[in-house]
């Protein structure tokens, strides 16, 4: 029988990948399937969390009965994440969010005249950042997707964003991390020794997130 040891917790879950246009037919994106993020919604679902999904663009479908918000560019995941933050009692950013949107997306679809197309790019929000310093009661988990150096960058990550949980994972590998069933993470807590789970299903890599998250107390 499954444990219901989240009973009556608000989660807030994202899960996917931001789009940024280039022009009316063309975006930016990354390699994100959504699979962690639903994943963690699945199994907090399960373990009795009243579970909001705040989703990018995905082919997944939600597990039944799981609110689901869509949201396409980095500026509409910032303002849902945000209204969805203030009810939430844990917070964990697994969704890949574009770090820079393009500055002046074209109106009509980009004609190939020229040997070369210049694009400028300007930093978005870094959400987690933010929600670091709104931060109240929630607890607040984010993810770091390295692909090189991965304890360090993930630890200055924790520190940075004022997580109280950060799940890094290598994705310069094409075994783990975007799109694929398994993953493989290390736990970072502060003032915690990392926690390296090795690699499984994201289905139980998720179950373990949330058994760790159930033991931190804020
Ligand atoms: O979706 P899958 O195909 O299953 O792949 C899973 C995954 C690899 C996407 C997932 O495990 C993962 O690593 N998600 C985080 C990807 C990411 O954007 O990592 P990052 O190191 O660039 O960002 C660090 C953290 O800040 C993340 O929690 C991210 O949600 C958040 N962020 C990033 C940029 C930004 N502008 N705002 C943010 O809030």
């Amino acid at each position: 029988k499954i444990q219901q040891d989240f009973l009556n917790k608000n989660i807030v879950i994202t899960a996917g990948g931001t789009q940024e246009n280039l022009d009316p037919v063309r975006y930016l994106t990354n390699r994100s399937s959504g699979k962690m993020g639903y994943a963690l919604a699945k199994v907090a679902q399960k373990r009795g969390a009243n579970v909001t999904l705040i989703s990018g663009v995905t082919k997944l479908s939600p597990p039944v009965g799981i609110e689901v918000k869509k949201v396409i560019t980095t500026a509409d995941m910032a303002t849902t994440v945000k209204i969805a933050f203030e009810k939430a009692d844990i917070m964990i950013m697994a969704a890949a969010v574009s770090d820079y949107r393009v500055a002046n997306p074209a109106k009509q679809k980009v004609k190939k005249d020229n040997d070369h197309w210049l694009v400028d790019l300007v930093k978005n929000e870094d959400i987690l950042k933010s929600l670091g310093k709104l931060k109240g009661k929630q607890i607040l988990v984010g993810f770091a997707a390295e692909t090189e150096n991965l304890i360090a960058n993930a630890s200055k990550k924790m520190l940075a964003k004022n997580l109280d949980l950060l799940v890094a994972n290598d994705v310069s590998r094409n075994d783990i991390g975007f799109g694929t069933d398994e993953n493989e993470v290390t736990l970072l807590q502060p003032n915690q020794d990392a926690i390296q789970l090795k690699r499984a299903n994201k289905d139980k890599i998720a179950d373990k997130i949330l058994d760790t998250i159930l033991k931190i107390k804020n």
